[in-house]
Protein backbone atom coordinates (compact mmCIF):
# COMPACT_ATOMS: atom_id res chain seq x y z
CA UNK A 1 0.00 0.00 0.00
CA UNK A 2 2.47 2.57 0.92
CA UNK A 3 4.16 2.47 -2.44
CA UNK A 4 1.46 3.37 -4.28
CA UNK A 5 0.51 6.00 -1.80
CA UNK A 6 2.52 8.70 -3.59
CA UNK A 7 0.09 7.88 -6.13
CA UNK A 8 -2.77 8.32 -4.00
CA UNK A 9 -0.91 11.68 -2.76
CA UNK A 10 -1.28 13.21 -6.11
CA UNK A 11 -5.44 12.60 -6.12
CA UNK A 12 -8.05 15.26 -5.94
CA UNK A 13 -10.26 13.01 -4.09
CA UNK A 14 -9.79 12.19 -0.14
CA UNK A 15 -8.79 8.34 0.21
CA UNK A 16 -9.37 6.25 2.77
CA UNK A 17 -8.85 2.34 3.20
CA UNK A 18 -9.98 0.56 6.21
CA UNK A 19 -10.28 -3.44 7.36
CA UNK A 20 -13.47 -5.38 7.88
CA UNK A 21 -13.56 -3.76 11.43
CA UNK A 22 -13.79 -0.29 9.78
CA UNK A 23 -10.55 0.60 11.02
CA UNK A 24 -8.20 3.12 9.23
CA UNK A 25 -5.13 1.58 7.23
CA UNK A 26 -4.54 4.43 4.71
CA UNK A 27 -4.97 7.92 4.30
CA UNK A 28 -4.16 10.05 1.19
CA UNK A 29 -3.22 14.08 1.62
CA UNK A 30 -6.57 15.14 0.46
CA UNK A 31 -8.31 13.06 3.09
CA UNK A 32 -6.26 14.54 5.74
CA UNK A 33 -6.93 18.45 4.53
CA UNK A 34 -10.54 17.28 4.72
CA UNK A 35 -10.80 15.43 8.15
CA UNK A 36 -8.40 17.66 9.33
CA UNK A 37 -6.26 14.65 10.59
CA UNK A 38 -2.28 13.76 10.07
CA UNK A 39 -1.88 10.20 9.16
CA UNK A 40 -0.51 9.14 12.46
CA UNK A 41 -3.37 10.50 14.48
CA UNK A 42 -6.05 8.17 12.36
CA UNK A 43 -3.95 4.81 11.98
CA UNK A 44 -5.58 1.79 13.13
CA UNK A 45 -8.41 3.90 14.57
CA UNK A 46 -12.06 3.42 13.62
CA UNK A 47 -13.88 5.75 11.15
CA UNK A 48 -16.21 6.38 13.92
CA UNK A 49 -13.85 7.83 16.15
CA UNK A 50 -13.01 10.32 13.52
CA UNK A 51 -16.43 11.19 11.68
CA UNK A 52 -18.90 10.09 14.95
CA UNK A 53 -21.15 6.68 14.48
CA UNK A 54 -24.13 8.28 13.30
CA UNK A 55 -22.01 10.62 10.11
CA UNK A 56 -23.24 9.06 6.50
CA UNK A 57 -19.61 7.55 6.03
CA UNK A 58 -19.50 5.71 8.87
CA UNK A 59 -22.88 4.41 7.74
CA UNK A 60 -22.10 3.06 4.38
CA UNK A 61 -18.42 2.31 5.49
CA UNK A 62 -20.47 -0.52 7.87
CA UNK A 63 -23.14 -1.26 5.11
CA UNK A 64 -20.40 -2.05 2.40
CA UNK A 65 -18.30 -4.64 5.17
CA UNK A 66 -21.67 -5.95 5.49
CA UNK A 67 -23.36 -6.57 2.12
CA UNK A 68 -19.97 -6.46 -0.18
CA UNK A 69 -21.89 -3.80 -2.49
CA UNK A 70 -20.53 -0.58 -2.94
CA UNK A 71 -22.82 2.34 -2.14
CA UNK A 72 -22.34 6.40 -2.44
CA UNK A 73 -23.85 9.45 -1.37
CA UNK A 74 -23.37 13.32 -2.25
CA UNK A 75 -24.06 16.54 -0.95
CA UNK A 76 -23.24 14.92 2.37
CA UNK A 77 -21.20 17.90 4.82
CA UNK A 78 -18.32 16.73 6.48
CA UNK A 79 -18.21 19.25 10.39
CA UNK A 80 -14.75 20.43 10.77
CA UNK A 81 -12.83 22.01 13.85
CA UNK A 82 -10.93 24.75 11.82
CA UNK A 83 -11.88 25.10 8.67
CA UNK A 84 -16.02 25.95 7.20
CA UNK A 85 -17.87 22.82 6.91
CA UNK A 86 -17.59 21.16 3.81
CA UNK A 87 -19.84 19.27 1.40
CA UNK A 88 -18.39 16.21 -0.17
CA UNK A 89 -19.73 13.33 -2.53
CA UNK A 90 -18.61 9.83 -0.99
CA UNK A 91 -18.03 6.98 -2.04
CA UNK A 92 -16.97 3.39 -0.77
CA UNK A 93 -16.27 0.42 -2.71
CA UNK A 94 -15.47 -3.30 -1.08
CA UNK A 95 -11.96 -3.92 -1.41
CA UNK A 96 -11.34 -7.63 -2.60
CA UNK A 97 -8.15 -9.72 -2.69
CA UNK A 98 -7.37 -12.12 -5.67
CA UNK A 99 -10.20 -14.23 -4.44
CA UNK A 100 -12.46 -12.46 -3.68
CA UNK A 101 -11.84 -11.97 -0.22
CA UNK A 102 -13.03 -8.54 1.53
CA UNK A 103 -9.86 -7.00 3.02
CA UNK A 104 -11.97 -3.77 3.91
CA UNK A 105 -13.33 -0.86 1.98
CA UNK A 106 -12.00 1.78 0.36
CA UNK A 107 -13.79 5.54 0.87
CA UNK A 108 -13.87 8.03 -1.46
CA UNK A 109 -14.82 11.60 -0.38
CA UNK A 110 -14.80 14.60 -3.11
CA UNK A 111 -14.92 18.05 -2.58
CA UNK A 112 -17.91 19.38 -3.56
CA UNK A 113 -18.03 22.81 -1.79
CA UNK A 114 -16.32 24.52 -4.73
CA UNK A 115 -19.22 22.85 -7.38
CA UNK A 116 -21.78 24.35 -5.08
CA UNK A 117 -20.27 27.56 -4.54
CA UNK A 118 -19.59 28.27 -8.04
CA UNK A 119 -23.16 26.94 -8.97
CA UNK A 120 -24.27 29.52 -6.31
CA UNK A 121 -22.09 32.78 -7.73
CA UNK A 122 -23.04 31.64 -11.00
CA UNK A 123 -26.47 31.87 -10.35
CA UNK A 124 -26.32 34.97 -8.09
CA UNK A 125 -24.50 36.86 -11.39
CA UNK A 126 -27.38 35.44 -14.00
CA UNK A 127 -29.82 37.17 -11.40
CA UNK A 128 -28.25 40.62 -10.86
CA UNK A 129 -27.41 40.77 -14.79
CA UNK A 130 -31.24 40.11 -15.76
CA UNK A 131 -31.57 42.67 -12.59
CA UNK A 132 -28.66 45.26 -13.97
CA UNK A 133 -30.20 45.17 -18.08
CA UNK A 134 -33.71 46.51 -15.98
CA UNK A 135 -32.24 48.78 -13.72
CA UNK A 136 -29.98 50.53 -16.11
CA UNK A 137 -32.81 51.32 -18.40
CA UNK A 138 -35.23 52.71 -16.23
CA UNK A 139 -32.25 54.33 -14.82
CA UNK A 140 -31.08 55.77 -18.35
CA UNK A 141 -34.47 56.97 -18.63
CA UNK A 142 -34.61 59.22 -15.62
CA UNK A 143 -30.88 60.23 -15.75
CA UNK A 144 -31.53 62.18 -19.15
CA UNK A 145 -34.61 64.30 -18.00
CA UNK A 146 -33.07 64.86 -14.41
CA UNK A 147 -30.33 67.18 -15.65
CA UNK A 148 -33.23 69.31 -17.58
CA UNK A 149 -35.60 69.23 -13.90
CA UNK A 150 -32.31 70.60 -11.70
CA UNK A 151 -31.74 73.53 -14.22
CA UNK A 152 -34.83 74.85 -14.44
CA UNK A 153 -35.43 74.63 -10.86
CA UNK A 154 -32.35 76.34 -10.38
CA UNK A 155 -33.53 79.10 -12.75
CA UNK A 156 -36.86 79.57 -10.69
CA UNK A 157 -34.73 79.52 -7.63
CA UNK A 158 -32.51 83.02 -9.05
CA UNK A 159 -35.77 84.40 -10.60
CA UNK A 160 -37.86 84.05 -7.54
CA UNK A 161 -37.78 87.12 -5.16
CA UNK A 162 -39.53 86.03 -1.85
CA UNK A 163 -37.49 83.18 0.41
CA UNK A 164 -40.51 80.84 0.25
CA UNK A 165 -40.23 79.99 -3.34
CA UNK A 166 -36.28 80.17 -3.62
CA UNK A 167 -36.04 77.67 -0.38
CA UNK A 168 -39.12 75.56 -2.42
CA UNK A 169 -36.55 75.97 -5.79
CA UNK A 170 -33.58 74.86 -3.53
CA UNK A 171 -35.20 71.73 -2.56
CA UNK A 172 -36.10 70.31 -5.70
CA UNK A 173 -32.73 70.91 -6.76
CA UNK A 174 -31.34 68.87 -3.80
CA UNK A 175 -33.79 66.10 -3.67
CA UNK A 176 -32.48 66.07 -7.90
CA UNK A 177 -29.21 65.37 -6.65
CA UNK A 178 -30.29 62.54 -4.27
CA UNK A 179 -31.86 60.61 -7.30
CA UNK A 180 -29.06 61.60 -9.35
CA UNK A 181 -26.77 59.15 -7.03
CA UNK A 182 -29.02 56.83 -6.98
CA UNK A 183 -29.82 56.49 -10.33
CA UNK A 184 -25.32 56.37 -11.05
CA UNK A 185 -25.69 53.62 -8.65
CA UNK A 186 -28.28 51.53 -10.32
CA UNK A 187 -26.39 51.99 -13.46
CA UNK A 188 -22.83 50.35 -11.93
CA UNK A 189 -24.88 46.86 -12.29
CA UNK A 190 -24.79 47.33 -15.89
CA UNK A 191 -21.00 48.67 -16.23
CA UNK A 192 -19.08 46.24 -18.18
CA UNK A 193 -16.54 48.65 -19.01
CA UNK A 194 -13.06 47.61 -18.13
CA UNK A 195 -11.54 47.89 -14.31
CA UNK A 196 -8.67 50.52 -14.18
CA UNK A 197 -6.08 48.16 -12.94
CA UNK A 198 -2.54 48.97 -11.69
CA UNK A 199 -0.38 47.26 -8.78
CA UNK A 200 -1.78 48.23 -5.10
CA UNK A 201 -0.56 47.90 -1.75
CA UNK A 202 -3.98 46.67 -0.42
CA UNK A 203 -2.88 47.59 3.49
CA UNK A 204 -2.60 51.64 2.10
CA UNK A 205 -6.46 51.23 0.37
CA UNK A 206 -7.99 49.68 3.78
CA UNK A 207 -5.42 52.54 6.26
CA UNK A 208 -7.39 55.17 3.73
CA UNK A 209 -10.90 53.51 4.22
CA UNK A 210 -10.14 53.19 7.97
CA UNK A 211 -8.68 56.42 8.45
CA UNK A 212 -11.72 58.18 6.67
CA UNK A 213 -13.76 56.40 9.12
CA UNK A 214 -12.15 56.79 12.05
CA UNK A 215 -13.19 60.61 11.85
CA UNK A 216 -16.87 59.89 11.03
CA UNK A 217 -19.33 60.39 13.63
CA UNK A 218 -20.25 56.45 12.94
CA UNK A 219 -16.79 55.03 14.79
CA UNK A 220 -17.72 57.17 18.32
CA UNK A 221 -17.14 54.60 21.16
CA UNK A 222 -15.95 51.87 18.28
CA UNK A 223 -12.19 49.99 17.83
CA UNK A 224 -10.93 49.79 14.99
CA UNK A 225 -8.32 46.82 14.43
CA UNK A 226 -6.23 45.48 11.63
CA UNK A 227 -4.93 42.41 11.83
CA UNK A 228 -2.39 42.76 8.38
CA UNK A 229 -0.74 39.74 7.22
CA UNK A 230 2.66 41.94 6.11
CA UNK A 231 3.60 38.94 3.43
CA UNK A 232 0.85 39.96 1.20
CA UNK A 233 2.35 41.12 -1.89
CA UNK A 234 1.13 44.06 -4.11
CA UNK A 235 -1.09 42.94 -6.88
CA UNK A 236 -3.59 44.35 -9.98
CA UNK A 237 -6.93 45.86 -8.88
CA UNK A 238 -9.10 48.85 -9.44
CA UNK A 239 -8.23 51.16 -6.85
CA UNK A 240 -11.24 53.28 -6.64
CA UNK A 241 -13.78 50.27 -7.17
CA UNK A 242 -11.97 48.54 -4.09
CA UNK A 243 -11.82 51.72 -1.94
CA UNK A 244 -16.39 52.17 -3.03
CA UNK A 245 -16.40 47.96 -1.88
CA UNK A 246 -14.30 48.30 1.48
CA UNK A 247 -15.95 51.41 2.68
CA UNK A 248 -19.41 50.27 1.81
CA UNK A 249 -18.34 47.14 3.71
CA UNK A 250 -16.52 48.86 6.72
CA UNK A 251 -19.61 51.80 7.00
CA UNK A 252 -21.93 48.61 6.88
CA UNK A 253 -20.05 47.01 9.89
CA UNK A 254 -19.96 50.06 12.00
CA UNK A 255 -23.95 50.96 11.37
CA UNK A 256 -24.58 47.50 12.48
CA UNK A 257 -23.25 48.13 15.78
CA UNK A 258 -24.71 51.75 16.74
CA UNK A 259 -26.68 50.46 19.54
CA UNK A 260 -24.03 48.22 20.93
CA UNK A 261 -20.29 49.94 19.96
CA UNK A 262 -17.98 47.15 19.32
CA UNK A 263 -14.83 46.09 17.17
CA UNK A 264 -14.23 46.33 13.68
CA UNK A 265 -11.63 44.37 12.71
CA UNK A 266 -10.37 44.27 9.02
CA UNK A 267 -8.15 41.05 8.31
CA UNK A 268 -5.69 39.96 5.33
CA UNK A 269 -4.01 36.57 4.39
CA UNK A 270 -2.52 34.96 1.84
CA UNK A 271 -5.25 32.06 1.23
CA UNK A 272 -6.03 29.49 -1.68
CA UNK A 273 -9.75 29.48 -1.74
CA UNK A 274 -12.28 27.43 -3.77
CA UNK A 275 -11.05 28.62 -7.00
CA UNK A 276 -9.25 26.84 -9.91
CA UNK A 277 -8.00 28.47 -12.55
CA UNK A 278 -8.61 26.73 -16.38
CA UNK A 279 -5.68 24.47 -15.88
CA UNK A 280 -7.27 23.16 -12.64
CA UNK A 281 -4.77 24.75 -10.22
CA UNK A 282 -5.69 25.85 -7.20
CA UNK A 283 -4.87 29.97 -7.19
CA UNK A 284 -3.79 31.37 -4.83
CA UNK A 285 -6.41 34.21 -3.66
CA UNK A 286 -5.89 37.82 -1.34
CA UNK A 287 -8.12 36.71 1.24
CA UNK A 288 -9.85 40.22 3.48
CA UNK A 289 -12.09 39.89 6.32
CA UNK A 290 -14.62 42.61 7.38
CA UNK A 291 -15.86 41.41 10.41
CA UNK A 292 -18.09 43.44 13.19
CA UNK A 293 -18.81 42.42 16.74
CA UNK A 294 -22.64 42.07 18.17
CA UNK A 295 -24.82 42.67 14.92
CA UNK A 296 -25.92 39.57 13.50
CA UNK A 297 -28.08 38.55 10.60
CA UNK A 298 -30.19 35.94 10.86
CA UNK A 299 -29.99 32.78 8.39
CA UNK A 300 -33.41 33.80 6.20
CA UNK A 301 -32.24 37.91 6.14
CA UNK A 302 -28.75 36.30 4.77
CA UNK A 303 -30.64 35.10 1.47
CA UNK A 304 -31.90 38.36 0.53
CA UNK A 305 -28.42 41.16 1.93
CA UNK A 306 -27.01 40.70 -1.63
CA UNK A 307 -30.47 41.35 -3.05
CA UNK A 308 -30.50 45.21 -4.69
CA UNK A 309 -33.21 46.93 -2.46
CA UNK A 310 -33.06 44.83 0.41
CA UNK A 311 -32.44 46.76 3.64
CA UNK A 312 -33.29 47.00 7.29
CA UNK A 313 -32.06 50.45 8.08
CA UNK A 314 -34.49 53.46 7.61
CA UNK A 315 -32.06 55.50 5.74
CA UNK A 316 -30.56 52.77 3.95
CA UNK A 317 -31.15 52.08 0.10
CA UNK A 318 -29.70 48.54 -0.55
CA UNK A 319 -27.40 48.78 -2.62
CA UNK A 320 -24.08 48.90 -0.47
CA UNK A 321 -23.65 45.13 -0.31
CA UNK A 322 -24.80 44.42 -3.93
CA UNK A 323 -22.19 47.10 -5.15
CA UNK A 324 -19.66 45.89 -3.13
CA UNK A 325 -20.18 42.25 -4.33
CA UNK A 326 -20.85 43.79 -8.17
CA UNK A 327 -17.10 44.63 -7.90
CA UNK A 328 -15.77 42.21 -6.62
CA UNK A 329 -17.37 39.64 -9.17
CA UNK A 330 -16.18 41.76 -11.86
CA UNK A 331 -12.39 41.55 -10.34
CA UNK A 332 -12.94 37.69 -10.36
CA UNK A 333 -13.26 37.34 -6.53
CA UNK A 334 -15.68 35.99 -4.02
CA UNK A 335 -17.61 38.10 -1.32
CA UNK A 336 -18.83 35.69 1.63
CA UNK A 337 -21.18 36.37 4.47
CA UNK A 338 -20.88 34.80 7.59
CA UNK A 339 -22.63 35.57 10.69
CA UNK A 340 -23.18 33.99 14.10
CA UNK A 341 -25.28 35.23 17.18
CA UNK A 342 -22.29 35.23 19.05
CA UNK A 343 -19.57 36.63 17.42
CA UNK A 344 -20.90 38.51 15.03
CA UNK A 345 -20.77 38.75 10.91
CA UNK A 346 -17.90 38.78 8.37
CA UNK A 347 -17.77 39.24 5.24
CA UNK A 348 -14.98 37.56 3.52
CA UNK A 349 -13.66 38.91 -0.08
CA UNK A 350 -11.62 36.77 -2.23
CA UNK A 351 -9.57 38.29 -4.94
CA UNK A 352 -7.13 36.80 -7.20
CA UNK A 353 -3.49 37.12 -6.70
CA UNK A 354 -2.84 36.69 -10.60
CA UNK A 355 -5.00 37.67 -13.23
CA UNK A 356 -6.04 35.46 -15.89
N1 LIG B 1 -21.96 44.07 8.93
C1 LIG B 1 -23.28 43.89 9.03
N2 LIG B 1 -23.83 43.44 10.18
C2 LIG B 1 -25.15 43.27 10.28
N3 LIG B 1 -26.02 43.50 9.29
C3 LIG B 1 -25.54 43.93 8.12
C4 LIG B 1 -24.15 44.14 7.91
N4 LIG B 1 -23.97 44.55 6.65
C5 LIG B 1 -25.18 44.60 6.08
N5 LIG B 1 -26.14 44.24 6.96
C6 LIG B 1 -27.58 44.13 6.67
O1 LIG B 1 -27.75 44.05 5.27
C7 LIG B 1 -28.60 45.09 4.80
C8 LIG B 1 -28.18 45.48 3.41
O2 LIG B 1 -26.90 46.13 3.43
P1 LIG B 1 -26.53 47.15 2.26
O3 LIG B 1 -25.20 47.72 2.53
O4 LIG B 1 -26.74 46.48 0.96
O5 LIG B 1 -27.64 48.26 2.37
P2 LIG B 1 -27.81 49.35 3.51
O6 LIG B 1 -26.59 49.45 4.34
O7 LIG B 1 -29.08 49.06 4.21
O8 LIG B 1 -28.00 50.67 2.65
P3 LIG B 1 -26.86 51.44 1.80
O9 LIG B 1 -27.34 51.39 0.39
O10 LIG B 1 -26.83 52.78 2.38
O11 LIG B 1 -25.58 50.69 1.96
C9 LIG B 1 -28.49 46.17 5.86
O12 LIG B 1 -29.66 46.98 5.87
C10 LIG B 1 -28.34 45.36 7.13
O13 LIG B 1 -29.59 44.91 7.58
MG1 LIG C 1 -24.72 49.65 3.43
Amino acid sequence: MQNFSFILDALRDGILVTNTNAEIEFVNTEACRILEVSPEQVMGISLETILGSEHIATTLVHSVIDTGRSAGASEQIVERRFGDDMLVQITVTPLLDARARMLGVVLALSDESMKSSLQRVAAEKERLTAFGGIASGIAHEVRNPLGGIRGAAELLGMQASDAKSKATAALIVREVDRITTLVDDLMVFARTDALQLELLNLHRVLDDVLELLAHDSLSRGMTLKRVYDPSLPEFLADRARLTQVFHNLCRNALQAMQNAPGTLTVTTRLGFHHHISKEGKRLAMVEIEIHNTGAYISEEMLEHVLTPFFTTRPQGTGLGLPIANHWINRHGGLLQIRSHAETGTTVLIALPLKRQ
